[in-house]
């Protein structure tokens, strides 16, 4: 897919065009660009109530004997980059639907934005929005639709550039979220831990960054006993993923240390989970995705930053020499945990890569996983849990969650929850009373982030979408790689 940024006139194009309404009866601030037979069309359309331009709203309308794809971008009010990013996803698979694929669409003007930011959500937007996970389906030549150029008009010269420069960000993002995407949609036979080590490494080839991986043989060696106790019931051996990106300006700089859950399966082990909805669980590796595709994107957009991404991989299955509950592993950081719950396998890897990540002397860590079905009791697919031990580094983090749409909120860490994974014959035992059981993970977790400022994001409800909603597709999201980019894109030094 083609972007190409022209000034002028929007409506001087000769191509179809993609206008976006807002709701209500009259015309958007931006519509002072249409031509008036357009701009009378849209008002009639309007007022006969066939559509409203409510959010995500479409209607193919022709004018002159030219085609507008009209989307509805919702009430002025409301309107924020989410949403142009949401309808710009909407139009665009409505436009493929339609057989157009090249189209013209103008810049629309949100509140406290500049141009490259609204250029940046239209262009994650588009992409994201017509994103298809096919390489797995024999579709026959021809039938494949794909956009080919999307002309994205500005006004004034004098924005050109600054749109550009969001059109190339937009899309060096969009594609690290296509590309996470792609690695949690492919199932556990496509892709083994293996096969996501090899991921990395093809694109820190590609994007210049540095991947190490970690074998179970080494793994041993320096005692990660945790994520060698989950992948004791498999076949599959299991990888520990190191990727390093170190930005210019930021060579004598500690890290960030981005840290991801990566079951590339996860039945329960022994304690196995219902057959209903199972096959899902391919996805239980897409905080190790997300890492992988934030770091993808720092070194494609070259942000002067160093980031360290660490993925503990391995599939989590009940085979003969599967862990059992009850048993008592003694993980990489020293602290013994009793197993009561094979399920809880992600706490189990993560511990192991807390402990690991320390020796990178991070300024912060921040981790994401699908860690529990509780935090899509709690939040549902609207928000994920955010739990930390520092508190200007949860505020930081959640910051970045709201700039990018990808919205995070704040659950508590009070040391009584702690009381609850106390065990009778370990340090810590890998289960709570059942009660909030996406905070008394997240405490479990902090037992072994050290002193290092960490933080930690409960991703369950929203690594999957169950559908198609604005520039989510149904499967995979990518989610956590736009958040850890704008988290990397202000990060200060401590
Ligand atoms: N991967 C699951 C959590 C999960 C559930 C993610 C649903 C996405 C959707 C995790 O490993 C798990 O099984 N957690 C258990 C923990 C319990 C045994 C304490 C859970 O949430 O039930
Ligand atoms: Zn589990
Ligand atoms: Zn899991």
């Amino acid at each position: 897919m083609k972007f190409t940024v022209a000034a002028g006139r929007l409506t001087d194009r000769k191509e179809p065009l993609l206008l976006g309404v807002l709701e209500g009866k009259e015309l958007p601030p931006w519509a002072a660009q249409w031509t008036d037979p357009i701009r009378k069309a849209v008002l009639e359309l309007l007022k006969s109530k066939r559509f409203q331009g409510k959010l995500n709203e479409t209607f193919l309308l022709p004018v002159q004997s030219r085609w507008l794809i009209l989307v509805g971008a919702g009430k002025k009010e409301e309107l924020t980059l989410d949403r142009v990013r949401q309808a710009a996803a909407t139009a665009s698979r409505r436009a493929l639907a339609g057989g157009f694929e090249t189209f013209a669409r103008g810049l629309v003007s949100v509140p406290k934005a500049g141009p490259d930011q609204a250029a940046q959500a239209v262009t994650e937007g588009t992409i994201l929005g017509t994103y298809r996970f096919d390489e797995l389906k024999n579709i026959p030549p021809g039938e494949k639709r794909v956009l080919k150029e999307v002309i994205l008009v500005v006004p004034s010269p004098r924005d050109k550039s600054a749109a550009q420069a969001g059109v190339r960000r937009g899309q060096a993002i969009a594609e690290s979220v296509g590309w996470a995407r792609d690695m949690v949609n492919r199932p556990s036979n496509r892709l083994t831990p293996a096969l996501m080590a090899r991921e990395a490494q093809r694109a820190a080839r590609r994007f210049g960054f540095r991947c190490r991986v970690l074998g179970p043989a080494q793994m041993r060696r320096i005692g990660m006993n945790a994520v060698l106790a989950v992948a004791r019931g498999s076949r599959e051996p299991s990888r520990f993923i190191i990727v390093e990106y170190k930005g210019k300006g930021a060579r004598n700089r500690r890290p960030l240390a981005w840290l991801g859950k990566g079951i590339t399966f996860d039945s329960g082990g022994i304690s196995i989970k219902p057959a209903d909805k199972m096959e899902q669980m391919k996805y239980d590796m897409a905080g190790g995705a997300a890492v992988l595709g934030a770091v993808r994107a720092a070194a494609a957009l070259a942000l002067p930053i160093h980031v360290v991404g660490l993925v503990p991989a391995t599939e989590n299955l009940p085979g003969g020499s599967a862990q059992k509950p009850g048993d008592v592993v003694r993980g990489l950081g020293g602290k013994t945990i009793e197993v009561i719950n094979t399920d809880a396998e992600g706490r189990l890897v993560l511990a192991d890569a807390l402990a690991y990540g320390q020796r990178f002397k991070p300024e912060a860590m921040v981790d994401l996983a699908t860690l529990t079905g509780a935090c899509v009791v709690a939040l549902g697919s609207h928000a994920m849990g955010l739990m930390g031990s520092d508190d200007a580094l949860i505020e930081e983090v959640k910051a970045a969650a709201d700039r990018s749409g990808e919205r995070a909120w704040p659950l508590p860490l009070w040391p009584e929850y702690g009381e609850a994974i106390k065990s009778e014959v370990a340090d810590l035992k890998n289960v709570g009373d059942g009660k909030a059981g996406t905070i008394t993970a997240g405490y479990f977790l902090k037992e072994f982030a050290g002193k290092t400022p960490w933080v930690h994001l409960d991703i369950a409800g929203l690594a999957w979408a169950d559908g198609e909603k604005g520039y989510l597709r149904k499967g995979a999201t990518g989610v956590g790689v736009r958040l850890l980019v704008e988290l990397a894109s202000r990060w200060k030094r401590r």
